[in-house]
């Protein structure tokens, strides 16, 4: 695995392998490294000769300071864990190396960066767009790999790659769960043994929607979601909508059930944890 701080020297590497005709994949990440990650890269290994991962936390996504101060930042531990994997290149730039001048480019991405989490944390998502299309850009790979963990975010990268004219397939990849049902998160390893024990209820919940929904109208549906996991003191939910997969548009009712998917966030402290759901069985 080649470590490389260095935008150049990333990009005359990726020349070289491109010129080899060797295909490329690419997976983005802010680190703190878990399965949900791995998947990722493993599907990437399979599906390309080269795979190149980055971490960094992007600033620019973070609306919240405290909780860019806080997310987690374990580069060595991130370093053995990829010596699991194969991992052709690990790109780590620093802050200076991704901003060094002001960005003035806009993404016109819609309704997509509107509602659910673009409304909930503003201007998160010119943030992804902005750092994605840098990385892009840079590492101009075949394919990238992204996890449905981030469903809104998934559906923004492809609405990027339209606007931006991309010639990159997006891979969206399932989300990985702990024993428990609990999605993988980095965020994961900020929450206390208590908040840890009480977190398991929001999954749980999620999965017993999907009967649930057979019996009760979308807009009940919503509320038993939201009543179930607020009558857990450690959980205070942020928002839960059924949307359309596509427009990301609240469904009104089931006749959309196989494009139908769950989305919610949910405060357990200061710590916030996203979840999703599909409805199509
Ligand atoms: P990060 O949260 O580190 O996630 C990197 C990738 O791993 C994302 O595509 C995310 O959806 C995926 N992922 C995280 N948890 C997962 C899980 N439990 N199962 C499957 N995939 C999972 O998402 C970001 O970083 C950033 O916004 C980024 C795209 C890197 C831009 O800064």
């Amino acid at each position: 695995m080649k470590v490389i701080n260095n935008k150049k020297e990333l990009s005359d590497l990726i020349f070289a392998f491109k010129a080899n005709k060797q295909t490329v994949g690419f997976v983005p990440t802010m680190g703190a490294l878990h399965e949900g990650h791995l998947s990722l890269i493993k599907k990437s290994n399979i599906e390309n000769d080269i795979t190149v991962i980055s971490i960094f936390v992007n600033p620019t996504q973070f609306n919240n300071k405290n909780d860019y101060n806080k997310y987690p930042r374990i580069i060595d531990k991130d370093i053995d864990t990829l010596k699991n994997v194969k991992c052709d290149i690990l790109f780590i730039p620093t802050e200076e190396e991704m901003y060094p001048k002001e960005d003035t480019k806009v993404f016109d991405l819609g309704n997509l960066d509107k509602v659910m989490e673009g409304k909930h944390r503003p201007g998160h998502f010119y943030g992804v767009a902005l750092i994605v299309s840098k990385l892009f850009e840079l590492v101009k790979p075949h394919k990238a790999y992204f996890g449905e963990k981030d469903f809104q975010q998934v559906a923004i990268i492809n609405r990027l790659c339209k606007i931006q004219n991309y010639e990159i397939e997006i891979i969206a990849c399932p989300i990985i769960r702990e024993s428990d049902g609990l999605a993988m998160s980095s965020r994961n390893m900020l929450l206390s043994a208590e908040q840890r024990e009480n977190v398991a209820l929001i999954s749980k919940t999620l999965l017993a929607s999907v009967e649930q929904s057979k019996s009760m109208t979308v807009s009940e549906l919503k509320e038993w979601v939201i009543s179930e996991i607020n009558s857990n003191h450690f959980l205070d939910v942020e928002y839960f909508d059924i949307v359309n997969d596509s427009t990301l548009e609240s469904i009104e009712d089931w006749t959309e059930r196989e494009h139908s998917i769950g989305c919610i966030a949910v405060h357990v402290g200061s710590i916030r944890l996203i979840d999703n759901i599909r409805f199509y069985f």
